[in-house]
């Protein structure tokens, strides 16, 4: 079974490398930034409390996300493995996502971290808010705030696969073929 984090900052390319990787792979893609989205959309209870939290750009509580993801598990019994995209965002979301895989006898493959400068990320987001509406995506001064939590609740996540030899950094810079190439490879060395 193939279970890859796909890691980094908003803007890095998770969501963009995810739909290449669920072509080639037949994975299911665990976004749950996606699934927040769809929550607010329909505008459940949960979506209407992880709204203002979102377009804020800050973190929604641990037990929410951990409580969808154990869901799509259970819903997805019969997968040939998952990409988690934009999850875990903190420790405490590692800790719970190793607990969930091995209660079903199985673990991450591997953590693929994209690097993207601050600048990079800055002008991604604003161009793709100008046309798809993010509120998260409509300023800098959420963007910028997105990339602070970033750095200071999320990159912590990286050591926790470091510490289990599961983390390989790349270049996420460059055409999207050449950074898909990039996890290819490093895929196959799982
Ligand atoms: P989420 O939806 O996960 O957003 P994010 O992490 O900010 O990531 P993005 O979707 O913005 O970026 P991405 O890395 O997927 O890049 P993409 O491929 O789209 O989370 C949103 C919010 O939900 C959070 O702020 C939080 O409030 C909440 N949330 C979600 N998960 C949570 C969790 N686990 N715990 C707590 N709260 C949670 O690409 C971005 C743009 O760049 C696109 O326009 C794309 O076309 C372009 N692009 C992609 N690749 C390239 C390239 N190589 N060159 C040039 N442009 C490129």
């Amino acid at each position: 079974m193939l279970n890859l984090v796909l890691f980094g900052p908003p803007g890095a390319g998770k969501g963009t490398q995810s739909q290449k990787l669920i072509e080639k792979f037949g994975l299911i893609h665990l976004s749950t930034g996606d699934l927040l989205r769809a929550e607010k959309a329909q505008g459940t209870e949960l979506g209407l409390e992880a709204k203002k939290l979102m377009d804020e750009g800050k973190l929604v509580p641990d037990a929410v996300v951990i409580g969808m993801i154990s869901n799509k598990l259970d819903a997805n019994k019969d997968a040939k493995g998952f990409i988690f995209d934009g999850f875990p965002r903190t420790v405490a979301q590692a800790e719970a996502l190793d607990d969930l895989l091995s209660s079903k006898e199985s673990a991450i493959s591997g953590m693929i971290a994209l690097q993207v400068t601050d600048e990079e990320l800055e002008h991604r987001l604003l161009l793709r808010g100008e046309s798809s509406g993010r509120p998260d995506d409509a300023n800098l001064e959420v963007i910028r705030k997105r990339i602070k939590v970033y750095n200071d609740e999320t990159a912590p996540v990286a050591g926790f696969y470091q510490s289990q030899n599961k983390y390989t950094s790349i270049n996420g810079i460059g055409t999207v073929e050449e950074i898909f190439d990039a996890i290819i490879t490093v895929i196959e060395t799982y």
